[in-house]
């Protein structure tokens, strides 16, 4: 079984994947964190986020970075979003997330290509989405209480812009844009709290599967 979750920046995805993946037990891969890996990896390595070449020579990073808090900041979600506009870093990292989607017992995999591109023959695809303003809030919100970056001082206006900047980088790329799949259920949380948007997307699984 495989469950694609994808949708824009700070949707909730990722712990609407989570909470699937604990419920029917199966293991979960936050396919953002690779990138976030990639974009690190460029700027511990000097190298230019817009250049192709920098950008795949930086796909050799090594696993232990994909543990580390920083890849969590805003900054490094800038850096992933550079570094995967260009194909030739998709393609080098579609082979790990293709390899984890196929395991035998079934996984959860969240991004912008999940049900496009890496796993199009998902059992279920989700699409999850709400406005830039609530999940510019949240992020923010998110900021604040991780104290993440230590920079709780950004204001809510500097989020926004970064999250349409995001948005509009990840919708207008050629290769893999960030797209629901025609066959995806489609879930707008922005009226919705965690465990409402949950609740609705176990019952969406649950009807389809
Ligand atoms: O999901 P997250 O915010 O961690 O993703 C960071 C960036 O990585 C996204 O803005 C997007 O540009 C890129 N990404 C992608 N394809 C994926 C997952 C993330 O292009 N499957």
């Amino acid at each position: 079984m495989i469950i694609a979750v994808d949708g824009p920046t700070a949707s909730g995805k990722g712990t609407i994947a989570k909470r699937l993946a604990a419920h029917f037990g199966v293991p979960c891969l936050d396919t953002g964190l690779l990138y976030r890996a990639v974009g690190r990896q460029v700027a511990i390595n000097e190298g230019d986020p817009d250049n192709p070449a920098e950008a795949l020579a930086a796909c050799a990073f090594p696993d232990e970075l994909l543990d580390d808090e920083v890849l969590r900041t805003e900054e490094s979600g800038g850096l992933a979003s550079r570094v995967s506009v260009h194909p030739e870093v998709r393609e080098a990292l579609f082979k790990r997330q293709r390899a984890f989607a196929e395991q035998p017992g079934g996984a959860v995999l969240d991004g912008r290509d999940i049900g496009t591109v890496i796993a199009p023959d998902a059992d279920v695809k989700l699409f999850i989405t709400a406005s830039v303003q609530s999940r510019a809030r949240r992020r923010w919100m998110e900021m604040v209480d991780k104290k993440l970056d230590h920079e709780e001082e950004i204001p809510l206006s500097e989020i926004e812009k970064d999250v349409v900047a995001r948005d509009a980088r990840d919708i207008n790329r050629k290769d893999a844009p960030l797209k629901a799949a025609p066959d995806a259920f489609v879930i707008d949380t922005t009226s919705l709290d965690r465990e409402q948007a949950f609740e609705m997307v176990l019952e969406t699984v649950e009807e389809a599967l």
